[in-house]
């Protein structure tokens, strides 16, 4: 397979061979990460490489994912401000970029420049990988095991090794729901379910019964606190008249369950504070300059 097709059918490996990655091989992958684009090439980012087997299966016991243990390597693409300030103290340069909102912005995408770079370097180099969006709901024991400074979050990892098997590329949407020409296009209600339950997700079901019909109660409980009660009345009606839980139910109703994801938030901003990103608190008392 020539390299854009490799890249074409990129995916996600969760299942790796014992076979070792060269210490050749993983420094060149993570040169070309190094390589990666950040804004005004700044590089706020720090990786860390974990390769140590006793450090693998604390990673997997608590980010929870057993495929961790078995990959040769985790990435911890971490989002590093400290260094930068630590540079600008000692240059005696003022430094804001942890109290704006903005710069925070700009250097999780840098982050995430940084590793797609890695990951398609690995699909070139037919290293499977995938990422975990794990470290976001376990940040303090990541700080510990990482030694994680003030002003660094861990943002995602990666899981690096030789591919099991081989399998088919992950059904993405069709091509005429993302990408519009020229202006964003709105797409009517016929062309959303067809590009969302017909073709991405196969019309997938789960017919209610005695066994899970608690499921049908959970998005009727859901929907009430995060929508209201009408929109929760609709939700139980139209699911008892299909008999089934669609795929949007299944997959933002259920899975991504909004009530976790929006209870987080709290927990995550506390987290940010405490390592020092006070762009919620502190940064509005700032007065604009004159001096130009
Ligand atoms: C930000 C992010 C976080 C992810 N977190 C996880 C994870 O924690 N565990 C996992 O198995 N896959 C994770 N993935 C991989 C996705 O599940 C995967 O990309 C998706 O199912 C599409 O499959 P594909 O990558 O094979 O195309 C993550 C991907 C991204 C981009």
């Amino acid at each position: 397979m020539d390299a854009l097709d490799k890249l074409k059918n990129r995916k996600s490996c969760r299942s790796f061979l014992e076979k070792p990655i060269s210490d050749e091989d993983l420094d060149e992958i993570l040169d070309i990460g190094l390589a990666a684009a950040s804004g005004g090439n700044t590089q706020p980012i720090t990786i860390i490489k974990v390769r140590n087997k006793e450090t693998k299966k604390t990673l997997r016991q608590i980010l929870g994912q057993n495929f961790i243990e078995t990959a040769d390597t985790i990435l911890f693409f971490i989002l590093d401000f400290y260094k930068q300030r630590k540079w600008c103290q000692l240059s005696k340069s003022p430094y804001g970029r942890h109290r704006s909102f903005l710069e925070f912005i700009i250097s999780l995408e840098d982050v995430m420049c940084t590793a797609q770079s890695i990951e398609s370097a690995c699909t070139l180099k037919d290293i499977g990988c995938v990422y975990l969006g794990t470290p976001n709901l376990r940040y303090e024991e990541l700080k510990e095991i990482l030694s994680l400074p003030e002003l660094t979050i861990p943002v995602l990892a990666m899981c690096l090794g030789y591919p099991k098997n081989s399998g088919k590329p992950n059904k993405k949407l069709n091509k005429n729901a993302v990408i519009f020409e020229e202006k964003y296009k709105i797409l009517s209600d016929e062309e959303i379910i067809k590009y969302y339950d017909n073709e991405k997700y196969n019309n997938i079901k789960i017919n209610i019964n005695d066994k899970n019909f608690n499921l049908a109660e959970k998005l009727f409980e859901i929907s009430k606190q995060v929508e209201s009660d009408s929109f929760a009345n609709e939700v139980k009606n139209y699911i008892k008249e299909k008999g089934y839980i669609n795929a949007a139910q299944k997959l933002f109703g259920l899975h991504y369950n909004p009530i976790e994801m929006i209870g987080m938030n709290e927990w995550i901003w506390n987290f940010f504070k405490s390592q020092g990103f006070d762009f919620l608190d502190n940064s509005f008392h700032i007065n604009r300059l004159d001096v130009k």
